[in-house]
C-alpha cells in the first residue's frame, strides 16, 4: 500500500500539493487522470523519491520513504516514462537486466529473466534479445521499457504516460498487455494518462486528480455511472450541458467502454477477454479502428481452426450512428434480436454500444437526478 499523509509541495511561489492524503491499494491497477499541470507526475516521483515532499510524508506498506536509502528504493520501484529511455549502447538482453545486474543477480538468473520476460510479450528471444533498441519499432522499445521495468520482480511500478506517443494500434495490444501483466502478477502498478479511454480499460481504480487535489476516486464503473462534477464528466467524452435534458441520441444512452480485440486476434486470447470481462461477445475492429463486426463465444466454440477470430467475424450486427435520435435507436433495438446495438461515429469507428441496461441507466439518472443533486 502507498499512503500520501499531509503532503505539501511548492515551487517557488506555486503550491503543487497542499496537504494532500490518499491512499493507494496493493496489488491494484490504479490509474492517475487528470489535467496537464494537476500534479501527476510530481505525485509519481514523490513515490520513488525523485522528487521530496516540502511537508508530510510517504509511506510504502508502512515505512516512511524518507527514512529507506533513495538508491535501494528505486530498485524496488519498476518506473516507466514517457520517452522510454532505452540505453542505445546496451542490448535488449543487456537493457532488460540492468536493475537485475544491479542487485548482483547471477549470471544464468539474468540470462533467465530476459528470456521470461520476452516471452511475455511475444518477443521471441533468439529473435530480439541481441538486437539493439534502434532496430526495433517504437511499439517494440516500448515493450521492452516496460520488461525493463518488471525486470528485477518489483512489487510497484510506477507508469507515467508510458503509451502516450505510440499509434492507437500498437498502444491497445500493450494495454492489453500490460493489464494481463498486472492481473497475472499481481502487481501495484500508479500509471498516469492524459486518455479516459485507457483509464477505464485498465484501471481497477481511477484517480481523477485537478490542481494537486483529488475530485474523485472510484472504480470505472461508477465514475461512469456517477462522475463527480463535470470536468470528468468532459473528459469522459460527454457533454457538459446535456445533464438536464432528455436524451437526445444515441451517444446520450449508450454504453461507452466497449472491449474491442483486432481483427487479427487469436483464438484464446479472444476468449480470455469473454471470460476477464464475463461477456459473450467482442467487438472487432480493423487495423486503421475502424468497424468490423462481432465474434462471439459460440461461433469461436464452432470453429474447425484454431487460427485467429479473422474467418469468425459476424458482420451484419445491427449497427447506428451517435448521431442518431435516441428514441428511434432504443426502438430498433426493442425490435431487434440481437442483444445489443453497435454505436459508430461517422468515421465509422467505434462509438459504444447500446443495450437495454444502458438506455435505463441513461433514463434511471434524468429520472433520479433531483435525488442525488
Ligand atoms: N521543477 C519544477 N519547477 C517548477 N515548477 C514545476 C517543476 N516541476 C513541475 N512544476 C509545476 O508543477 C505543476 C505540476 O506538474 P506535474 O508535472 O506534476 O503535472 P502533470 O499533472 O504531470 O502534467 P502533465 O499532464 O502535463 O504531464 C505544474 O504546474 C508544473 O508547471
Ligand atoms: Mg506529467
Amino acid at each position: 500500500m502507498i499512503r500520501f499523509e499531509h503532503v505539501n509541495k511548492t515551487y517557488g511561489s506555486k503550491t503543487i500539493f497542499n496537504d494532500f492524503n490518499v491512499e493507494l491499494p496493493k496489488g491494484k491497477f490504479i490509474v492517475l487522470i487528470g489535467p496537464s499541470g494537476c500534479g501527476k507526475t510530481t505525485m509519481l516521483k514523490m513515490i520513488n523519491r525523485l522528487i521530496e515532499p516540502d511537508n508530510g510524508a510517504v509511506y510504502v506498506d508502512g515505512k516512511d520513504i524518507s527514512k529507506v536509502d533513495s538508491i535501494q528504493l528505486r530498485r524496488s520501484i519498476g518506473y516507466v516514462i514517457q520517452h522510454i529511455g532505452l540505453f542505445p549502447n546496451m542490448t535488449i538482453a543487456q537493457n532488460i537486466s540492468v536493475v537485475p545486474k544491479l542487485l548482483k543477480f547471477d549470471k544464468s538468473r539474468c540470462e533467465q529473466i530476459v528470456h521470461e520476460l520476452l516471452e511475455l510479450v511475444d518477443m521471441p528471444y533468439s529473435e530480439f534479445a541481441h538486437k539493439y533498441p534502434t532496430q526495433l519499432s517504437g511499439g517494440q522499445q516500448q515493450r521492452i521499457g516496460v520488461l525493463r521495468a518488471l525486470a528485477a520482480s518489483p512489487p510497484i511500478v510506477l507508469m507515467d504516460e508510458p503509451f502516450g506517443a505510440l499509434d492507437p494500434m500498437t498502444r491497445m495490444t500493450l494495454q492489453d498487455e500490460v493489464k494481463s501483466l498486472q492481473e497475472r502478477l499481481q502487481k501495484t502498478i500508479v500509471f498516469v494518462t492524459h486518455d479516459m479511454d485507457e483509464a477505464l480499460a485498465l484501471g481497477d481504480i481511477i484517480v481523477f486528480m485537478d490542481s494537486g487535489k483529488i475530485v474523485q476516486m472510484a472504480s470505472p464503473e461508477e465514475m461512469l455511472r456517477n462522475p463527480a462534477n463535470s470536468m470528468i464528466r468532459e473528459f469522459m467524452g460527454k457533454r457538459s450541458d446535456d445533464n438536464e435534458s432528455a436524451p437526445q441520441s444515441a451517444s446520450d444512452v449508450m454504453q461507452r467502454n466497449v472491449i474491442k480485440v483486432f481483427r487479427n486476434c487469436g483464438l484464446s486470447e479472444a476468449v480470455n477477454k469473454m471470460k476477464h470481462y464475463n461477456i459473450d461477445t467482442l467487438i472487432v475492429v480493423n487495423n486503421d479502428m475502424t468497424y468490423a463486426g462481432t465474434v462471439s463465444i459460440k461461433s469461436i466454440m464452432h470453429a474447425k481452426q484454431t487460427r485467429g477470430i479473422e474467418s469468425l467475424i459476424y458482420n451484419e450486427h445491427q449497427v447506428v450512428y451517435v448521431d442518431e435520435d435516441a428514441q428511434s435507436c432504443f426502438d430498433a433495438l426493442l425490435s431487434s434480436s440481437e442483444s445489443y446495438l453497435v454505436v459508430l461515429n461517422r468515421n465509422n469507428n467505434v462509438a459504444g454500444i447500446l443495450t437495454r441496461t444502458s438506455v435505463a441507466k441513461a433514463l434511471a439518472q434524468i429520472v433520479w437526478r433531483d435525488d442525488n443533486g
